[in-house]
């Protein structure tokens, strides 16, 4: 049991992505299905192996939430959900999903297109933070921090509020109901291939390759 909880919680190192089907429906029966990003490939940020590799991880993370909630299923039919292996299973979830579900919203904001001048999204931060630069500045001082996470802007939608918040890995200090409207990845397979350890470098790289138009509609609800 011990064994099997253990090579469980390593999952994305032994369970490789190779051979993962890409979809374009987000989910097929009751599975979800990895997406493809195409700005994100070849919007000229990343060499063509390094965005392989990430798209790669990402697979991996589609692939495990599949198999922990197949797991989760036949543990709970089996009367199991009492286990500790249902409870570890149960805990690493979360950190799977979001892994998964963080890089879509990752790969899916490439594609160089600015914010427009007189865009709700840029109105509304203005108004919160004083000016888009002010919001902009306090951004971008998140990935300064040491460690492995995202630096997200959220959108508490109940009270029409921002927060700037860095995420710990996937899941740690992610605001309840909040709505991830941009994210940067700052784990370092994110960019140490390309800009190796010049993080501000890859920074800069990925905010002038923003497609905001996307971003405007997450804040849009759409
Ligand atoms: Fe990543």
């Amino acid at each position: 049991m011990l064994k099997m909880i253990a090579a469980l919680l390593l999952l994305p190192a032994l369970l490789p992505a190779q051979g993962v089907k890409t979809l374009s429906a987000p989910e097929t029966k009751g599975q979800y299905a990895a997406r493809t990003f195409t700005a994100f490939m070849q919007g000229g940020v990343f060499t063509f192996t390094a965005a392989n590799t990430h798209t790669r991880l990402y697979q991996g993370y589609v692939k495990n939430v599949n198999l922990l909630g197949e797991r989760l299923k036949e543990l709970s039919a089996a009367g199991k959900a009492d286990s500790p292996e249902y409870a570890e299973l149960n805990r690493r979830f979360g950190w799977e999903f979001n892994g998964m579900r963080l890089h879509e919203v990752y790969f899916a904001q490439f594609g160089a297109a600015p914010l427009a001048a007189k865009s709700p999204l840029r109105e509304a931060l203005a108004r919160q933070y004083g000016s888009y630069e002010a919001w902009e500045k306090d951004f971008l001082a998140l990935p300064a921090a040491r460690g492995i996470g995202w630096a997200a802007l959220v959108y508490d939608r109940q009270a029409g509020r921002f927060h700037n918040v860095w995420l710990e890995q996937h899941d740690g200090g992610f605001p309840a109901g909040a709505e991830p409207l941009l994210v940067l990845d700052l784990f370092e397979h994110a960019f140490l291939q390309d800009f190796q350890l010049d993080k501000p470098r890859y920074v800069k790289a990925v905010w002038a390759a923003l497609n905001w138009a996307v971003v405007e509609k997450r804040f849009a609800g759409r």
